[in-house]
């Protein structure tokens, strides 16, 4: 049976971490600030959002909450980006995903200054990425590296197969791999043979948005499962992109979900606002 990696305990560890971390920064004088931008009111993003918040007052972070109307145009929501650019007293920018479909999204994030873009999501921060740099790291994928080290999982030479390709999890999925010495690949919706090429993986993660996708036969006996994916069932009950039941009695390690990947992302947040501290001294 699998050890089952539970991302609720860890995300925890890494926030009480974070927690004195912040508390010996506001020892010395320094105060952490994240602004928070959330145009429209999409339920699912005032959920986020609200989580976002939550998570910066236990870690002892400052937010500050822009919730703007759902006719703000690309221009004013411009304005407010330049304006938290210039101001000295915040460390980090995030604007909630969807926008709403008549602002253009690809402007705005790249109006996000790299040096308090927390997401990850500027195109500087991906490069920074694959060639090594310092710089603020996409938090889902960073998220699924703490639970691997964090549970002993080495990926230093391991075959290492990501399922998906999207700029948020996919590709900096398998950047941050190889910077941990894994030999990667990356198999997507047109792979040939996936279970081929996932039956090869020491480390699988999986992020393609299809509930229960992965089942037994694309898993290596004693592998190490990652899922990604979220989806609530009709029967009202959340599930994976893994049939969880099914690959459970194969996998050396998996994670749940909920309780596995989930919690990691904001913890990674809250860990790239305290970084930002550093990388903003350089
Ligand atoms: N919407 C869903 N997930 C995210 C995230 O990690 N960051 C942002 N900015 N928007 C999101």
């Amino acid at each position: 049976m699998a050890i089952r990696i539970d991302g609720k305990a860890i995300s925890t560890e890494i926030k009480d971490e974070l927690k004195e971390r912040v508390a010996a920064y506001k020892a010395a004088g320094t105060d952490i600030c994240l602004a928070v931008i959330q145009v429209g009111d999409d339920k699912a993003s005032t959920v986020y959002v609200s989580n976002k918040k939550k998570a910066c007052e236990y870690i002892g972070i400052k937010s500050l909450a822009y919730e703007l109307p759902e006719e703000t145009t690309t221009e004013e929501l411009l304005a407010i980006i330049e304006e938290l650019n210039g101001r000295s007293d915040v460390n980090g920018i995030l604007v909630q995903l969807p926008v709403p479909k008549h602002i253009d999204e690809e402007k705005i994030l790249l109006a996000i200054s790299p040096d308090k873009d927390v997401d990850g999501f500027h195109p500087v921060s991906v490069g920074r990425l694959n060639i090594g740099q310092k710089g603020f790291r996409s938090c889902t994928p960073a998220g699924v590296i703490q639970l691997l080290k964090r549970t002993g999982i080495s990926i230093e030479g391991k075959e290492c197969v990501v399922v998906g390709r999207s700029n948020i999890v996919g590709k900096p999925m398998a950047a941050m791999l190889l910077a941990e010495n894994g030999t990667v690949t990356i198999c997507h919706s047109r792979t040939k043979d996936l279970a081929s090429v996932t039956k090869r993986a020491d480390i699988l993660v999986v992020a393609i948005g299809k509930p229960k996708f992965i089942t037994a036969e694309y898993v290596k006996e004693g592998a190490a499962v990652i899922d990604v994916g979220i989806h609530r069932m009709d029967d009202g009950k959340l599930c994976g992109d893994v049939d969880f039941a099914d690959v459970e009695p194969v996998a050396g390690a998996i994670t749940p979900v909920p309780g596995g990947v989930g919690p990691m992302t904001i913890a990674m947040l809250m860990n790239n606002c305290v970084e930002s501290v550093e990388l903003q001294k350089q």
